[in-house]
């Protein structure tokens, strides 16, 4: 159902103590539904053990070319032709050297060469090494042939150097592996704008009224629509997240920002995803300077109304509206008033006085609503099981 579900994924490791986060990296992708042969070369597993992959997918991990024992004759051909997608991670100037040249010296390179996957790869050198002309004129070779590459990423290297040559977070890596994997979805050619996280209204410099959205929905929707293929624009107020990988991120402050980024984001776009917690209201009159306590004996803020995005974005080109509302009372009764006055296609209404759905938490039990007032009410799942079956919606929209 999601894109790493029944998927199976060649991971080749390769000999950089970078290694030692690829065991975490095929679990990961395990867990999320795929079917993961690792392939390593002779230098990986002085690194990190065969038996280490095996443990955490379930699945033999291969390094011998000649290994009569095995139980697949012409292993290489097999784990390519089965294979959605080739990872390398770590990938070493060498191996990279090698994929450029064609070379099929051992089992990682060989099934390189021998699968017509797409295929991505995570570098992690030395920063001499990977700036050096032979490795760039590699990578340049690589990418002009349709290959993807994640990182190497700007930081300190286990030398003690800083530099780049870092190789990319394993979560930085799922979501490459994702994107690639999401390359052709059912949303292939759609423009899709997610809004996500809390508004900033200033009082004063160091003061705002603020909100307790953490933008885990928003953050879930834009990665699972870019996880479907389409081109993704995610502006984002206040949260702590990562941008998400090949997402175009935007990150604003209060909801007049908000407003201004996601009008422009908007030309051009199939739908409109608003799941930010925009401030209704902002302070008045914002104070140049910092507001003193002394010599008051109190203090009052006006208010005034903050545009709302949704309404104001209208419906260029037929776009299609999803707006999100959470409530605390009367959840259907306000969440089919904002259908209308926001004029949605959709509304994802939930309560958030439970404690397993709503801020902060990863999961969320959500009613759907649609302009025709039909009620769907969803299980408690994950934010991005919410995110794709909300997209399964849109999709349906788009066709309709
Ligand atoms: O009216 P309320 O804030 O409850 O509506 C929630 C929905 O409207 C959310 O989708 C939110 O992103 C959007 N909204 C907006 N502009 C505002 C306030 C909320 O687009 N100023």
């Amino acid at each position: 159902m999601y894109n790493l579900t029944d998927k199976q994924i060649v991971l080749g490791v390769t000999g950089s103590i970078a290694a030692y986060k690829a065991p975490d990296l095929a679990s990961k992708l395990t867990q999320a539904g795929a079917a993961v042969d690792v392939v390593m070369t002779e230098s990986a597993t002085r690194f990190v053990a065969p038996i280490t992959f095996q443990g955490v997918t379930g699945r033999r991990a291969y390094h011998d070319m000649w290994d009569e024992a095995s139980e697949i004759a012409e292993l290489h051909v097999v784990l390519a032709r089965r294979a959605d997608l080739m990872v390398i991670a770590p990938a070493t100037a060498t191996t990279i050297a090698r994929l450029a040249h064609g070379l099929a010296e051992d089992l990682v390179s060989l099934t390189a060469l021998a699968t017509q996957a797409p295929l991505l790869v995570a570098p992690a050198m030395d920063p001499h090494m990977w700036e050096h002309a032979a490795t760039q004129a590699n990578v340049a070779t690589l990418r002009s042939r349709g290959v993807s590459f994640v990182g190497p990423e700007e930081g300190r290297l286990a030398s003690g150097q800083m530099g780049t040559g870092r190789m990319s977070e394993v979560p930085v890596l799922l979501g490459a592996v994702r994107n690639a994997l999401g390359r052709g979805g059912n949303l292939t050619g759609k423009k899709i704008v997610v809004s996500a996280g809390g508004t900033r209204e200033a009082i004063d410099p160091v003061r705002f009224v603020g909100n307790e959205s953490s933008g885990k929905m928003g953050f879930a929707v834009a990665e699972a629509a870019r996880d479907r293929g389409a081109e993704v624009v995610l502006v984002s107020g206040q949260t702590a997240l990562p941008d998400p990988y090949g997402v175009d991120v935007h990150r604003v402050r209060s909801a007049t920002q908000m407003r201004d980024a996601v009008l422009a984001a908007c030309d051009g776009a199939h739908a409109l995803i608003m799941a930010a917690a925009v401030a209704d209201f902002q302070p008045a009159e914002p104070v140049g300077e910092k507001i003193k306590r002394k010599g008051r004996e109190s203090l009052t803020l006006h208010l005034a109304p903050t545009p709302d995005i949704l309404a104001e974005v209208g419906r260029p080109q037929g776009l299609v509206k999803v707006g999100f509302a959470a409530e605390s009372q009367d959840l259907v009764a306000n969440a089919k008033a904002k259908i209308e006055s926001k004029g949605l296609d959709l509304i994802v209404a939930n309560d958030i006085t439970a404690s397993d759905a709503g801020f902060s938490v990863d999961t969320n039990r959500v009613l759907v609503i649609d302009s025709k007032g039909e009620q769907e009410e969803w299980p408690l799942m994950t934010k991005y099981e919410v995110a794709w079956r909300i997209l399964d919606k849109v999709q349906r929209l788009f066709e309709a």
